[in-house]
């Protein structure tokens, strides 16, 4: 076991959350209880780069009691839940390169602590790690089967390099499945960001004006919880389909320089780069919080703020006040990273059980398919999805009803008409 963590201390407070979470992630358990016997990753690597949080703990522990050696490194500089890193140091023993608040470097010295283990299997969020993997494929790949990628921005990415013929390995796109997306994307994000956003100010949303930039599936929920918690939301969007389907949920849509002067709160979740940039910070009213739900940090540009401002200061851990040549005060917070992990915890157990459970589900898809499968992204397999709703459904109590074999047949048929 090697690791670089902040501080193995913690480890005790680190396990009373990961048992919180296992106590919440009931289908990622019953894989756990079914594979823990047979041990089919025994003498495999698996090398993650994926938020250290309690649910992933979950996840790094059923992928250990599956048999497998797992290193782990984070994939934000930021998300890192440094109790959480110590306990699976501590308690788990696995090998853990992570820690909150790394340095750009260190960041990427982490990444390379895991690819140092000769990966089997790789488990990315964002594709940082796959693609530092895919410049030394000749130094670190002679075991590589395959890997997975968790986010709408990293498969977005691997995209590229399959387009480009530069996949240099098999890849699940988790976040295709449906019980992923539709739900994590969904529910998780739109909770968690606004949980980020009332952590950080406690702010309250009732009565207040919320732009989200982007209408994908995590600017759907951002907007449906906001307008559950009584905000008027406006949102913006490039896509017309989904600009379209905003307006038809009920929300105001505009361009963002438009929503610039009318908004109090922005947030947003479009997977592109200066969506927030100086025309629209120069029309924002005094006093206004921004914040970023969408992968990277690049939505909301920081030079362009930082040019615009002549002073800064922090009011918390995770408020940064932007004080303006023209004497108004911008507030940024968790440094437009990530906001539902930098400023509160992520999306909650319940729903990152399903995300988790498509992802040690696919890791044994790409040991099972081990040499048959091309360079190539993979969707999840239908029947995978279905199982995965079908035991939540069971978690949760809820029963649903059997197409009987008529139905089936007329479903399966064109014959019967008026
Ligand atoms: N992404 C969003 N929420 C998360 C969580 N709780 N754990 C890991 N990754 C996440």
């Amino acid at each position: 076991m090697e690791y670089r963590i902040k501080d193995i201390s913690l480890s005790d407070k680190g396990k009373k959350k990961i048992e919180w979470a296992e106590s919440h992630m009931p289908v990622l358990l019953s894989l756990k209880k079914k594979y823990e016997e047979s041990k089919p990753l025994k003498g495999l690597v698996v090398g993650g780069c994926l938020h250290v949080t309690k649910e992933t703990a979950v996840l790094t522990k059923t992928l250990a009691a599956a048999g497998a050696t797992v290193a782990w490194s984070g994939c934000n500089p930021l998300s890192t839940n440094d109790d959480i890193a110590a306990s699976l140091v501590k308690d788990e023993g696995l090998s853990v390169f992570a820690s909150r608040g790394v340095t750009n470097k260190e960041y990427y010295d982490d990444i390379y602590s895991v690819l140092k283990f000769n990966p089997d299997i790789t488990i990315d969020d964002g594709a940082d790690l796959t693609i530092e993997f895919h410049k030394n494929l000749d130094k670190y790949g002679k075991n590589i089967i395959g890997g997975t990628e968790e986010t709408t921005t990293g498969v977005l990415r691997l995209k590229a390099l399959e387009t480009n013929s530069k996949l240099g390995y098999p890849i699940i796109a988790v976040n295709d499945a449906e019980t992923k997306h539709d739900f994590d994307n969904v529910y998780g994000t739109g909770q968690s960001a606004l949980d980020g956003i009332i952590r950080a100010t406690n702010v309250l949303l009732s009565g207040k004006t919320v732009v989200v930039a982007g209408y994908g599936h995590v600017g759907k929920g951002i907007a449906s919880r906001a307008r559950g918690l009584g905000a008027s939301v406006i949102v913006t969007e490039v896509d017309p389909i989904n600009a379209l389907k905003a307006r038809m949920d009920g929300y105001t849509v505009k361009p963002m320089e438009e929503a610039a002067s009318s908004g109090d709160i922005f947030i947003t979740s479009t997977g592109c780069k200066d969506v927030i940039a100086r025309k629209h910070v120069e029309k924002m009213k005094n006093g206004v919080l921004l914040a970023n739900a969408g992968h990277f940090n690049v939505e909301i540009s920081i030079d362009d703020i930082k040019e615009l401002s002549y002073e800064s200061k922090k009011i918390n851990e995770n408020v940064e006040q932007f004080l303006l040549k023209n004497n108004n005060k911008i507030n940024l917070i968790g440094e437009g990273r990530l906001v539902n992990l930098v400023a509160a915890e992520g999306h909650p157990s319940e729903v990152m059980d399903m995300s988790f459970a498509n992802q040690f589900l696919s890791v044994l898809y790409l040991l099972k398919n081990k040499g048959t499968l091309e360079n190539k992204i993979y969707k999840i397999d239908r029947e995978q999805d279905i199982m995965i709703a079908r035991l939540k459904l069971e978690s949760m109590g809820i029963s649903i009803d059997k197409l009987s074999e008529n139905q089936s047949k007329y479903l399966n048929e064109y014959g019967e008409g008026t």
